[in-house]
């Protein structure tokens, strides 16, 4: 680490030390993802004082104690996104959802400042800036208009490059505490998810521009991309599968007409092995998610193309992505900001994804109607392909008619007779 910048030492202090100016009533947002400030939260979580402490942020991969049901009193979780950790809590209403497009999160987080942020951030270059490393997205609006500024230090942070800097003068307390990033295991690939990858894969054409979200199907349709020539990534997030086909020459950004030669993205969630790879690295380039996201943004990639998964379609082609019924799953995410800004791009197109059984195969993805309360995230004027290990159903610019042909024809076969069935006697 260079020598210190002016000011950095008189900051420095223990997480107990920077969590005690947190005082009850307080809205804290933190960085997300692999860019969570674990080391403060866990201090945090000890303030048993405090009293009804909003803790704000989208997608957590650790563990989250202040959804625990003893700490209710303490405090209030809310999010845009339901994670593993925090899904319980949201269910069980002890946590709160707020829904909103992706993009939109760093405005609302400017008109509504926190009163606290906290961030996790590379050490200072000589010129006094930090990297918000894996998690720029809201983090930079968060960290720009918030009261307090909390940031931990961590060596292991990659220093990437982009609108990830914030300078020293701009944090109010340092905590350096050097820990590994959280690392996600690469997803579980079956011959399920590799055939929707050849599908998948069968929709991208030389030179196109992609957005991937996390998981096994994103992962899968990037092992059939080994061939193809020219691509581009402008994505809200990527993960290990993406490095390698860099490695390859696969993905060389050379054909976007926006940001061409660089990987646009909002945050990272992956191996070390990608952590190290973005570090210092100028071809890729963190954006924060108003931009990343924003669908009049994404529009003016020609050939973008988005891959994304949901959970069930009905043959009218409503998607659920976020929610079993009513019950909130996740949230909309960057679904909707990509399959708008598709659609808007010239040669775009937008994919959704999915198995098309759930429930150890009792449960037909595609549906005749959704159940009573069911949470629609992309809808039927948005969406354009629907995959499954069966095909791809073109749904733009088709009738009614056509839509229910086309996404049968890609049901489990075992299910197919009865989808037609109840669409018989429901419209015909
Ligand atoms: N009815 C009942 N249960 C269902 C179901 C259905 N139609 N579809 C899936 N499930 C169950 C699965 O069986 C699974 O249960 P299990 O964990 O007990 O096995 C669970 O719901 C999760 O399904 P799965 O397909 O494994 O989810 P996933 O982890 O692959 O995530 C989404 C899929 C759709 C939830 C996820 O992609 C998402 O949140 N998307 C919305 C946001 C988004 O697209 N962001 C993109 C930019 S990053």
């Amino acid at each position: 680490m260079p020598e210190k910048p002016k000011g950095y030492a008189e900051k420095c202090m223990t997480a107990e030390q920077a969590v005690l100016r947190v005082r009850s009533g307080d809205r804290i947002v933190t960085g997300q993802g692999a860019g969570m400030p674990s080391v403060l939260l866990e201090a945090l979580c000890k303030r048993d004082d405090l009293r009804k402490t909003e803790i704000f942020h989208v997608l957590t991969l650790g563990a989250a104690p202040y959804c625990a049901p003893e700490k209710q009193e303490v405090f209030r979780h809310n999010t845009i996104f339901a994670g593993a950790s925090t899904r319980t809590a949201v269910q069980q209403g002890r946590a709160d959802f707020t829904t909103s497009f992706f993009y939109q999160l760093p405005e609302w987080i400017r008109r509504n400042p926190f009163d606290v942020a906290m961030v996790q951030v590379s050490p200072p270059d000589r010129h006094g800036y930090c990297s918000l490393g894996v998690s720029v997205d809201y983090a930079q609006a968060a960290v720009a208009t918030a009261g307090l500024v909390i940031a931990q230090v961590n060596k292991h942070m990659p220093r990437t490059l982009g609108d990830s800097f914030v300078h020293v003068d701009d944090i109010d307390c340092i905590v350096e505490y050097n820990e590994p990033l959280p690392e996600l295991p690469g997803a579980k690939i079956g011959p399920v998810e590799e055939a929707i990858g050849r599908h998948c894969a069968e929709l991208i054409r030389d030179g196109d521009t992609l957005q991937l979200g996390i998981g096994a199907i994103p992962d899968a349709v990037l092992l059939f991309l080994q061939d193809k020539k020219d691509l581009g990534i402008h994505s809200e997030m990527i993960s290990d599968g993406v490095v390698s086909l860099i490695e390859k020459g696969v993905i060389t950004c050379r054909k976007k007409t926006l940001d061409r030669g660089k990987c646009v993205v909002g945050f990272l969630i992956g191996s070390r092995k990608l952590y190290d790879f973005v570090d210092d690295n100028p071809f890729i380039e963190m954006r924060t998610i108003d931009y990343v996201n924003d669908p009049q943004v994404i529009a003016r990639q020609d050939n973008m193309v988005s891959i994304n998964s949901c959970l069930q379609v009905d043959l009218l082609g409503q998607v659920c992505s976020e929610a079993v019924g009513a019950r909130q799953f996740s949230g909309v995410g960057g679904q909707v900001d990509f399959v708008r800004g598709a659609a808007m791009s010239r040669g775009g197109r937008s994919i959704i994804a999915m198995p098309s059984t759930a429930a150890r195969g009792t449960l037909s993805r595609i549906v005749a109607q959704h159940g009573e309360g069911a949470i629609i995230t992309t809808s039927r004027n948005d969406v354009d392909i629907v995959v499954t290990e069966y095909g791809a159903a073109h749904l733009r610019g088709k009738t009614n008619q056509q839509r229910a042909e086309n996404l049968i024809a890609i049901a489990h076969p075992d299910f197919r007779e009865e989808l037609r069935r109840r669409w018989r006697a429901l419209f015909e």
